[in-house]
């Protein structure tokens, strides 16, 4: 059941009627823990401490076929069920059907089975999405689902990461009995849930809470009549760069972006883009205008950013990522420098020897 009541929960943690609350936190408490335990290699980020997304990958030959065959399926859903009676007679089902939201998902078990399952077809979204307007129910996109047991080859094979990202709940932190629930999972600042500022297992024990590590499973959407690419695939179907990492205080401390830690985007991971050899005392000043703001002075300790010395990083990694910032990691912080190639090249060969 988790599966399927973690699509409305992703449109409610926005925009939360305090209503919901009682009911939602019910449903919460119910659904949590089973596939704690069951991650799988994928390669993802965090992007904020309660919510994981997988990171792109370079296309390969047929993912934009692929991709765009999903779009064009996903088109022809939206068109068939723009009329919320035509859902509901195949089967959609409103979660939390006493209550009117702003987004509201209609989810169909037996698809939502089939993909947890392990299938996938893209006529079978687990839940179909309308936003609430003046004029009544708008179908905007349709979600997709794969189980906790995915692995990356499972996702990418599913919908390619190329062009989508995979997102999931995690460090959550569930209010022990008898919490009243509208001020621990929904007041200002709450501590439990989808956006509670609790994301660490000692946290949760100090406050007598339950962790759960992984909630529910893998989600993607498709919002397939936005104008680009890139809003078709985002991940709410809007700018992912506004919701990020550190905008938040949370117990057991900021989530680190910065210094210290593993690369955001793993050294395999990252591509590398043709690069001419450049000199590399050029660029040291080319990264002390450019990138020490962020990375910190030689490349050792950013405040915004992950250190970049000693990494092991190549001289065409560091060129793909200044020139493409987001192709991997869409939400990174990391802006598009418009810097030229000499430049490129010097702080390429620089970066490469810290
Ligand atoms: C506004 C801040 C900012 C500036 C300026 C900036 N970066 Fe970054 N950079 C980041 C952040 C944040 C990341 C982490 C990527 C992510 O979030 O996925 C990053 C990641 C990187 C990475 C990849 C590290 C990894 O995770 O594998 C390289 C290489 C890099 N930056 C090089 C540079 C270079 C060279 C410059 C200057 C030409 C520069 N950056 C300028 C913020 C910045």
């Amino acid at each position: 059941m988790g599966i399927i009541n973690t699509h409305a929960l992703t449109a409610v943690r926005r925009v939360v009627p305090g209503c919901v609350a009682v009911l939602l936190g019910l449903v919460l408490l119910v659904g949590s823990h089973r596939f704690a335990h069951a991650g799988m290699p994928v390669t993802t980020k965090l992007m904020d401490p309660h919510m994981e997304i997988t990171l792109r990958r370079l296309a390969l030959p047929g993912d934009r076929q692929r991709a765009d065959a999903i779009v064009a399926d996903a088109r022809r859903l939206v068109a068939k069920y723009a009329d919320v009676a035509d859902a509901e007679r195949d089967g959609f089902a409103k979660f939390l059907p006493n209550l009117k939201l702003p987004q509201e998902h209609f989810t169909n078990d037996a698809y939502a089975h089939e993909a947890w399952s392990g299938t996938f077809d893209s006529n079978h979204p687990t839940s179909l999405i309308y936003n609430r307007t003046a004029s009544g129910l708008h179908i905007v996109g349709v979600m997709y689902t794969a189980s906790n047991l995915a692995t990356e080859a499972d996702l990418d094979g599913k919908v390619p990461m190329s062009v989508g990202t995979w997102h999931r709940h995690v460090n959550l932190c569930w209010a022990p009995k008898g919490t009243p629930i509208l001020p621990a999972y929904f007041g200002a600042h709450p501590m439990f849930g989808f956006n509670g500022s609790i994301w660490t297992r000692d946290a949760c024990d100090a406050e007598g809470g339950i962790f759960s590590p992984i909630e529910f499973g893998w989600m993607i959407h498709v919002w397939p009549n936005e104008p680009s690419q890139e809003a078709i695939w985002s991940i709410h179907g809007e700018d992912e760069r506004h919701d990020m990492v550190g905008e938040h205080e949370h117990h057991g401390g900021m989530l680190a972006v910065a210094s210290a830690g593993p690369l955001p985007i793993p050294l395999d991971h990252l591509p590398a883009a043709p690069v001419r050899s450049g000199d590399g005392a050029r660029g040291a000043s080319v990264f002390a205008q450019n990138c020490a703001s962020c990375h910190g002075a030689a490349g050792r300790d950013g405040p915004d950013a992950p250190a970049l010395a000693s990494r092991g990083l190549s001289p065409g990694q560091v060129a793909f990522m200044v020139r493409n910032p987001h192709a991997i990691d869409v939400t990174s912080e990391m802006p598009q420098l418009p810097i030229s190639d000499q430049d490129l090249a010097d702080v390429a060969a620089y970066v490469s020897q810290l």
